[in-house]
């Protein structure tokens, strides 16, 4: 039996296949490699197509005995999403129904589901809860609701069973020193402190510093990717030990602004890092801090490198062997 990882050479994806890999799990990933990286697969099957091949699924179903999916293949910038929505409702609405196709096709009851804080869209509330009010600001966030609730209907009529996780902002690599995070071009903000700390920026823009915030730049809670792919594990056991339909918040809890984490990267760095204050990039919300409480206290997650300077250590380091991240 083999765990599906679709999007498993993307960033997250990666690192849930690797963690897979270490608990002996045999694992399938499929990729189209348009945001993957080939060195980020470090084992396990491997299907370079796209999830809304019809006969490119049928060909990875058919061939392995598939009892569970892990499902990161999507587009996911923000900023793009507003200027190409139909892309992101095609790859990530079309492509998970695609998915599920094959999945109510060959039998497969059990999906562990990538989402994001930006279901949420401007929060009502710190932290936030699951059951708080989704209202996306961008199209990315609106495909990954909609995607949930496809899946709650696949429930009712299939009996298919997910666990949708809404990651807050994953940062970080693994401790292997083997996988990283490389987005090409990279719109995130711990990669580019960290280019910015290898001199390959000249500056970190700081994208407005005039929020209602302490230090009037937007605060995140910054989440390990590794703490996130232990999450993935422990749905995949819940699913498995026939726990129904259920969705989690993951993040630390715990809000950190713009300022504090250039702050922190120079001190972990040791490096100068300019940064240079300016307009606001639309659609980011002052402050996204997660409430994990549900999956801390139902699955029994618990962060283990939750303090920042963890997060960015371990991104340094990643960096600093590969300053120009992955060679293809
Ligand atoms: N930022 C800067 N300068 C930069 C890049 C980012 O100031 O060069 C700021 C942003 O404005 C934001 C914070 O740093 O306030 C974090 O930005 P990221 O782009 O790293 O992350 P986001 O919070 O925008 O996005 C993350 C995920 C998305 C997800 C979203 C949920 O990357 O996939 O959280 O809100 F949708």
């Amino acid at each position: 039996m083999s765990i599906l990882v679709t999007g498993g050479a993307g960033y997250i994806g990666s690192h849930v296949a690797l963690e897979l890999l270490s608990k002996n799990e045999e694992i399938v990933i499929i990729d189209n490699m348009q945001k993957g990286h080939k060195s980020a697969i470090l084992g396990g099957k491997f299907y370079k197509g796209d999830i809304r091949d019809r006969e490119f699924m049928d060909e990875v179903f058919s061939r392995n005995d598939i009892s569970a999916v892990i499902h990161f293949a999507a587009n996911s910038l923000v900023g793009e999403s507003v200027t190409v929505p139909l892309k992101y409702y095609d790859n990530n609405v079309y492509g998970t129904q695609c998915l599920l196709e094959k999945m109510v096709e060959y039998g497969v009851k059990h999906i562990v589901f990538s989402s994001t804080a930006a279901t949420y869209g401007e929060p009502e509330r710190i932290p936030i809860q699951e059951t708080d009010r989704t209202l996306p600001t961008n199209p990315y966030g609106d495909t990954k609701l909609a995607i949930e609730r496809m899946l709650r209907w696949c429930d009712e009529a299939y009996g298919i069973k997910s666990v949708c996780l809404r990651y807050f902002n994953a940062a970080g690599a693994h401790k292997s020193g083997m996988i990283g995070e490389d987005h090409r071009p990279e719109t995130h903000l711990v990669p580019i402190v960290m280019e910015a700390a290898l001199g390959k920026r000249e500056y970190v823009q700081i994208f407005g510093d005039d929020y209602d915030t302490p230090d009037g730049t937007c605060i995140r809670d910054y989440i390990h990717v590794s703490d996130l792919a232990k999450a993935h594990i422990l749905a995949l056991e819940s699913l498995r030990a026939g726990n129904g339909s259920k969705v989690y918040n993951l993040g630390n809890g715990e809000g950190f602004s713009v300022k504090e984490v250039i702050e922190c990267a120079r001190k972990v760095t040791g490096r100068e890092i300019k940064s240079v204050i300016s307009p606001r990039r639309a659609g980011d919300p002052a402050v996204l801090v997660a409430s994990s409480d549900r999956i801390r206290k139902e699955l029994g997650w618990s962060p283990e490198e939750d303090d920042l300077e963890t997060i960015l250590s371990s991104a340094w380091e990643w960096h600093r062997k590969h300053p120009d991240g992955y060679p293809d």
